[in-house]
């Protein structure tokens, strides 16, 4: 007999930042029931699809999420209602017929992806297997490198220096659970070092990072490096850099102004300093080192940088399909930066990775800086084979659902652990531009 939809249920529940959310219960014909919970960003990018919001300001500051369940109940639940449940691909573009705009400003991006994600979960638990073999289909499915968030800046620790993400990333480790010790020593070694420095870090920030003030944002590079050596650990050969520089937020009228030390650089001032720094410190990764829309300057910082680190766009593809073939087509960027809310539906997220995968770049499945405890994530990384996986730090519970969800599925021990060259760094496959 044939797997339906039977019914969709949406609430509105709250995020890691106490900000409404939706949370959706998919029913299928079986009786089977189970949910998803949608999460939120902050420093969002320009061409991400929309997340609803009431903007009823008597209700938290109008970021109410009333209309995104209603749209559940009134327009996608009778809409789905008997289409087959694991025909993934028709359910999405059901709704997005449905939406009927290109960024999902009707319906919103929040209520569909969590119809999408719930049904994928009711028709793994209805089938009784794991979440992320039902979402591999044919995909290797990998455990993943986890980069993990141990400064935070910009707009996650109240603009106190712009680089919003300095993370540490596990090298040559042969288990996640060994990564995941390794970084967790680091993120503890920091508190030490940033002590030493006279600087006391108090609470943290957004994605549980450390979110201390420090002198310039190249201070967070030289305290990460003195942490990863405190840690016991050899930088660059056990525990290596990765920065999300997050430019889209410090950037305004074609400069990029760096207020925390009073200096304003142009493009190119700014894809020397980011050379600088990876020939300096051992960073493996950089995550929109220019902002979304930068386009030639992501070129050149791609020519410079491409063949020897990995360089990654978050706001600059947004997740989206198109955007993402346009940086195929221009040389930009080596890897994309996966968010499920980016682009909202299930099967646009896996349109992203697959082609990710076939031009030779790398993914990172990402978490938002607003989360919740849902721990689809890791599934979804699992199953995508990406190899790469970036959640926030180490601390708070919305981030280590996820953590602990890929401990799981570690130990079931059905699947390897991915810390290979052959999963970090820049792509074994770089490109040359044409001469
Ligand atoms: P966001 O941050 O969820 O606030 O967008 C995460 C990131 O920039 O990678
Ligand atoms: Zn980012």
């Amino acid at each position: 007999m044939s797997l339906t939809v039977q019914n969709l249920h949406a609430l509105e529940i709250l995020d890691s930042r106490g900000n409404p959310t939706v949370m959706v219960r998919a029913e299928l014909s079986d009786g089977t029931i189970s949910g998803a919970k949608v999460p939120s960003g902050a420093s969002t990018g320009a061409h991400e699809a929309h997340e609803l919001r009431d903007g009823d300001r008597t209700r938290y500051g109008g970021k109410g999420v009333r209309q995104a369940v209603e749209n559940v109940h009134n327009i996608l639940a009778p809409a789905l209602r008997g289409m087959s449940a694991d025909d993934q691909f028709a359910l999405d573009r059901r709704m997005i017929e449905l939406d009927g705009t290109p960024d999902k400003s009707h319906l919103g991006a929040n209520s569909i992806l969590g119809v999408s994600c719930a049904v994928a979960r009711a028709v793994a638990r209805s089938r009784g297997i794991p979440l992320w073999r039902y979402l591999a289909g044919g995909r290797p499915a990998v455990l993943p490198v986890p980069m993990v968030n141990i400064l935070s800046g910009g707009l996650h620790a109240g603009r106190n220096f712009e680089i919003q993400d300095f993370q540490a990333l596990p090298l040559r480790l042969s288990t996640y659970a060994e990564a995941l010790e390794a970084v967790a020593s680091v993120h503890r070694a920091v508190r030490a070092v940033l002590e030493k420095r006279g600087c006391i870090p108090n609470g943290v920030a957004d994605e549980g990072g450390w979110g201390p003030r420090l002198p310039s944002n190249q201070t967070a590079l030289d305290v990460m490096l003195e942490a990863i050596g405190y840690a016991g650990y050899r930088p660059g050969e056990q525990v290596a850099i990765a920065v999300d520089v997050a430019a889209s937020h410090f950037y305004s009228n074609g400069r990029y102004e760096l207020h925390s030390e009073g200096r304003s650089l142009t493009s190119g001032d700014l894809i020397s300093l980011l050379a600088e720094w990876a020939a300096r410190y051992p960073i493996v990764s950089i995550e929109d080192g220019l902002a979304e829309d930068d386009w030639p300057a992501w070129a050149v910082l791609t020519e410079k940088l491409g063949g020897k680190i990995q360089v990654i766009g978050d706001d600059l593809f947004a997740t989206n399909p198109g955007r993402l073939e346009r940086g195929i087509r221009e040389r930009v960027a080596n890897a994309v930066l996966v968010k499920m809310n980016q682009i909202g539906t299930l099967s646009e997220t896996f349109q992203v990775i697959d082609r990710a995968r076939e031009a030779g770049f790398r993914a990172v499945i990402s978490a938002r800086s607003g989360e919740t405890e849902d721990d689809f994530l890791a599934d979804l990384a699992v199953a995508s084979g990406a190899g790469q996986i970036k959640i926030g730090s180490i601390t708070r519970s919305e981030r280590l659902a996820k953590y602990n969800r890929l401990l799981e599925i570690e130990n079931g021990g059905e699947v390897a652990y991915a810390g290979s060259p052959k999963h970090i760094g820049p792509p074994a496959k770089v490109d040359k531009r044409p001469d």
